[in-house]
């Protein structure tokens, strides 16, 4: 299709299910509140936020966020350990670019976020997986891979793992932290699910435990407000946040985001960010139910899974012989898509596994989107159960 005339970075063909699509769809993004930041904001004298902006980020911003991640966390967060990012996807580019050299050894969890080893890619960075179970980072396999390797930095999604779901216990945390400190490697902590949490409260994002300055933790409005504000932080101890600041990047550039994250502040200081939350809790919460209820109805016999607490994903393991890539070649013909397991590989492994998103549909597409995946999985292995 030609992309003359697009505008957004994926496409849907309305008649596809695409599992894959890691995004809310239209109905759920937040038109209504942003117009009315927007007619406050700019209905003021104040042309402050045309400027170049501070480059940690506007002041009156990071305050207003720092209060609602306080409170959100559960944890103090200081407005100076906060950086102004376009996002978590820049940040964690940034980061590479001041933290790394081409050729060193970085680790991430196996599986991880598939786009952030392209990000690493662009850095020719060597990626080690470290193993994960079902309570996340596996800390003795990290303990065993740090008697081989001294990686420049670790990246780990704590809350609600991308893609399998997955929440790093607070005893982990600890053990994490302690290794970071005495091997000397860097923590970067991508935090984006932390607040899209349906059920318990999960422990403290990693960047709010005081005592340790080894990580660097990013958020993004991406997943609670709207991906298209390219809008996010860096939460770190100050002399990570100067050395940021220090790039030459916002030297010339200024800080990230100025005019947006102006709006974002009224949505903030208005409550409207709490409330808004609320709604996306309850929907998801809903998408959970109803996208289980489907897969026991019409996979049950063929998938295992726990089902998410928060985050946007489900992560099916189907049995040994079968690969998701081999599922997805035939997916298309059922109007039907999804991730194979092997994107979430740093090692080409996981093909059994696929992940399933339920930010993007409704309740009953999500329940025909897993009718017509059976008639995949029917096709391809017409043997099993
Ligand atoms: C784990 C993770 N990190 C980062 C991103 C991208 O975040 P941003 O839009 O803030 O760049 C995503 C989006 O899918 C994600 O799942």
């Amino acid at each position: 299709m030609s992309t003359h005339f697009q505008t957004t970075q994926s496409h849907t063909d309305p008649d596809v299910i695409d599992f894959g699509a890691g995004h809310p769809g239209d109905a759920l993004l937040p038109r209504a509140i942003l117009q009315a930041a927007s007619a406050q904001r700019l209905s003021q004298p104040d042309a402050s936020l045309l400027q170049y902006g501070l480059e940690q980020g506007d002041g009156y911003f990071r305050h207003a966020l720092a209060q609602f991640l306080s409170r959100r966390y559960a944890a103090p967060v200081d407005m100076e350990h906060l950086f102004i990012s376009s996002g978590a996807s820049q940040a964690l580019d940034l980061i590479c670019t001041l933290y790394t050299q081409p050729g060193d050894v970085i680790f991430v969890e196996e599986p991880t976020y598939f786009l952030a080893l392209r990000i690493f890619a662009d850095h020719r960075l060597t990626v080690v997986p470290i193993a994960t179970d079902l309570h996340g980072l596996d800390i003795n396999a990290l303990e065993a891979a740090l008697a081989t390797h001294r990686p420049a930095l670790l990246y780990v999604i704590p809350t609600h793992q991308n893609p399998s779901g997955f929440t790093l216990p607070l005893d982990r945390r600890r053990r994490l932290l302690e290794l970071s400190l005495a091997h000397n490697f860097l923590i970067v902590a991508d935090e984006v699910y932390h607040l899209l949490s349906y059920d318990a409260s999960p422990p403290p994002p990693l960047a709010t435990f005081a005592e340790h300055n080894t990580v660097l933790g990013l958020g993004s409005f991406s997943k609670i407000l709207a991906p298209g504000l390219r809008l996010g932080w860096v939460q770190a101890a100050p002399h990570h946040i100067q050395r940021l600041v220090a790039s030459g990047l916002l030297d010339s550039g200024g800080g990230l985001n100025p005019f947006t994250s102006a709006l974002v502040r009224v949505v903030l200081e208005e409550g409207w960010e709490d409330e808004y939350l609320e709604r996306l809790h309850a929907t998801y919460r809903q998408r959970i139910r109803a996208l289980d209820a489907a897969l026991q109805a019409q996979l049950g016999s063929v998938v295992t899974y726990d089902a998410p607490t928060g985050g946007y994903f489900f992560w099916l393991r189907l049995p040994e012989r079968v690969d998701g890539e081999d599922l997805l070649q035939h997916a298309a013909a059922h109007k039907v898509s999804f991730r194979p397991g092997v994107r979430f590989s740093g090692q080409g492994g996981l093909r059994n596994y696929i992940r399933l998103s339920f930010a993007y549909y409704e309740d009953a597409q999500l329940a025909e989107g897993v009718r017509r995946l059976r008639e995949v999985v029917r096709e391809v292995y017409p043997s099993l159960p």
